[in-house]
């Protein structure tokens, strides 16, 4: 694998590359979720990239920036299992120069979900994402599902600004008791993680409350905050039933619609979903 840190280097080795490029964008600590994308491209494209970036810009001030896990060597011995072709790691300095003022907003969608809460959040990660697209020029790039607001974002700054990229999008990667796996579930506390387990379990009685027939959002929303708010160690950010494409709340549950979670357990902040398939009246 070789590895990259410069712009200037990682545009000499693309000019020379002719066959399909599959790029998986991640911010480190790689988990099992990050290797089923870098397979997910290793399996439909000629080169994979990945790029790992802790990017500022998507973290307010009050958020988790200077600790959040760093562990660049294990990420690449990782990346290198998997037969990872390149790897671009750049310095914030060579992402952002000084004077840097141009930013991708996607201000509507972006303000929803995670971009309520985090406000600024989206316009950071549209930014680097076209941004990690204009440098490393993929053919297909992968992202979680768990990250499905990040995914509606993204599709809609793609078709806005008719970037030639196709995103692909593969299924959120659990731990075997349930919890989506998350760069950072490290910083939880034994006790924290056992109480974090009401969310996946939350979203199983929602999808088996829809697979008894539950149609109406306004009673599912209500049996979410209700099993959420009783979920002893956690606090709700929110729970809500939205189209997946549009983010926007839905009134009756259907293909496409998306039940999205975010809750605090101690002072981590974790998201989690179901995504009803499009392909199917029933889930
Ligand atoms: O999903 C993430 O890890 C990040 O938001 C991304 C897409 C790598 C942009 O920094």
């Amino acid at each position: 694998m070789q590895i990259f840190t410069t712009i200037a280097d990682l545009r000499h080795w693309r000019r020379q590359q002719h066959a399909t490029l599959g790029l998986v964008p991640t911010m480190g600590a790689l988990h099992e979720g990050h290797l089923s994308l870098v397979r997910a491209a290793r399996a439909s494209s000629d080169l994979v990239a990945a790029t790992i970036f802790v990017n500022p810009l998507q973290f307010a001030p009050t958020e988790d920036l200077a600790k959040y896990p760093r562990t660049f060597a294990e990420d690449c011995a990782l990346l290198e299992r998997e037969d990872v072709d390149i790897l671009f790691a750049p310095s914030a300095t060579e992402m952002y120069p000084t004077g840097a003022e141009t930013f991708v907003d996607v201000p509507n969608i972006g303000s929803r979900l995670d971009g309520a809460s985090r406000p600024g959040h989206f316009r950071g990660v549209a930014t680097v994402v076209t941004k990690l697209f204009n440098i490393l020029q993929p053919h297909h790039a992968y992202f979680g599902q768990k990250d499905a607001a990040q995914v509606a974002v993204l599709r809609t700054m793609v078709r806005d600004l008719n970037l030639p990229v196709d995103l692909r999008v593969c299924p959120t990667v659990r731990d075997t008791d349930g919890l989506a796996l998350s760069s950072r579930n490290r910083y939880l506390t034994p006790t924290e993680r056992e109480q974090a387990l009401a969310i996946p379990r939350t979203l199983h009685c929602i999808s088996q409350s829809i697979s008894r027939g539950e149609r109406s959002a306004v009673n599912l929303r209500d049996h979410l905050h209700q099993c959420l708010g009783k979920a002893e160690g956690l606090r709700l950010d929110y729970a809500e039933l939205v189209d997946a494409a549009t983010l926007l709340p839905v009134e009756t549950v259907g293909p496409g619609t998306l039940v999205a979670i975010a809750a605090y357990a101690g002072t981590t902040r974790l998201i989690d979903n179901l995504l009803l398939p499009e392909t199917e009246a029933q889930p």
